[in-house]
């Protein structure tokens, strides 16, 4: 059982958030509300009946959903809208910095041009008390083709995006499909991220860092399997961007109980805790910490240590990082 000053901490604690889609915080309330604001017909008669339907068996089960819900995003405004809704929640769980994953590709299928989805998301970014920037992913299950027209499309609004990450279905689309358009954004100067080892196999990882040649792992739970794997990430303080309630609703782990959080910690890897899709599963980036720890053996030591890791691996100037860290270790010097 979580004791209450552990819950305190977890909850009062300065952190970062790295790994959040904000299509994925789109609430079924705001879903509705949207709906209705652009005349979108939606194939669930309600929120509940919505809400209902978040019972995935895997990731894919999952995205089908994720992009339906984000079919009701239509102008700036709406994008706008969606991303303060984050931010507030953010601010809420005392986060100091987010670094924002958007799908652009999810949008411009559907006839929105690139500069409203841009423009709304980074509009809110700069209107928030939570220092926010943004990661543009590119959909690995289609093609490398697409992604670089994407990126090339997003090259006028260079200045709102400070990265190029991955996502979508992991397993049969391996990094190597996207080397071209990594080599492309490295050459822009953008930071580089991917999601790999969520379902897919630890080869994905090490992918990930030899082609791709990402500076985060997004995920990357699964390398506890190769023992070398883990070795070269600990001695490289590869950052990985965990999600633990992610991991429980798609079927990572079968239980919190399960997950493998606590022995990536003790394998001396650079973890940091985040929310992935909140709005879907279960909970912001605070209710992610909780559940850990509340099913895990985790302490005050690691609450500190996994605040620091969401600093230390943020794409961040020196001087702002040293800054949040020094919160972090007052924060903890005066709770004890
Ligand atoms: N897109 C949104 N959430 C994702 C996840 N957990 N994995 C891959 N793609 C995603
Ligand atoms: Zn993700």
């Amino acid at each position: 059982m979580l004791n209450e000053e552990l819950r305190r901490t977890l909850t009062a604690m300065p952190k970062a958030e790295l790994h959040i889609h904000i299509e994925g915080s789109l609430e079924p309330e705001l879903i509705f509300e949207l709906a209705q604001r652009n005349g979108v017909s939606l194939p669930y008669p309600s929120v509940e009946a919505l809400r209902q339907a978040y019972a995935f068996s895997d990731l894919q089960s999952f995205l089908d959903i994720y992009y339906a819900g984000a079919s009701v995003l239509l102008t700036e405004q709406d994008f706008y809208d969606m991303t303060a809704a984050y931010l507030q929640r953010a601010a809420a769980d005392n986060v100091r910095h987010a670094e924002l994953f958007f799908d652009p590709q999810t949008h411009t299928a559907r006839g929105i041009a690139i500069e409203t989805v841009i423009n709304g998301i980074w509009r809110a970014c700069q209107d928030s008390p939570v220092s926010a920037s943004l990661i543009l992913c590119f959909l690995r299950h289609l093609s490398e083709e697409e992604a670089i027209a994407t990126l090339e499309d997003a090259i006028p609004y260079r200045d709102k995006f400070i990265g190029v990450g991955l996502d979508s279905s992991e397993v049969g689309h391996p990094p190597e499909k996207f080397a071209r358009v990594f080599e492309r954004a490295r050459n822009l100067g953008l930071h580089l991220v991917a999601h790999a080892g969520e379902e897919g196999p630890p080869a994905y990882i090490e992918s990930a860092l030899d082609v791709l040649n990402v500076e985060r792992i997004d995920h990357g739970v699964r390398c506890l399997e190769d023992p070398a794997l883990v070795a070269r990430l600990v001695r490289e303080h590869m950052a990985l961007t965990v999600c633990p309630l992610s991991n429980i609703k798609l079927r990572v782990f079968d239980v919190m109980g399960q997950h493998n959080l606590r022995r990536l910690l003790d394998a001396g890897l650079a973890v940091t805790v985040n929310s992935d899709d909140p709005a879907y599963f279960g909970g912001y980036v605070n209710d992610n910490y909780l559940a850990a720890f509340e099913a895990l053996p985790l302490d005050a030591s690691h609450a500190r240590q996994l605040a620091r890791n969401s600093f230390n691996a943020a794409f961040l100037e020196p001087e702002q990082k040293r800054a949040w860290l020094a919160e972090v270790d007052r924060f903890f010097s005066e709770i004890q």
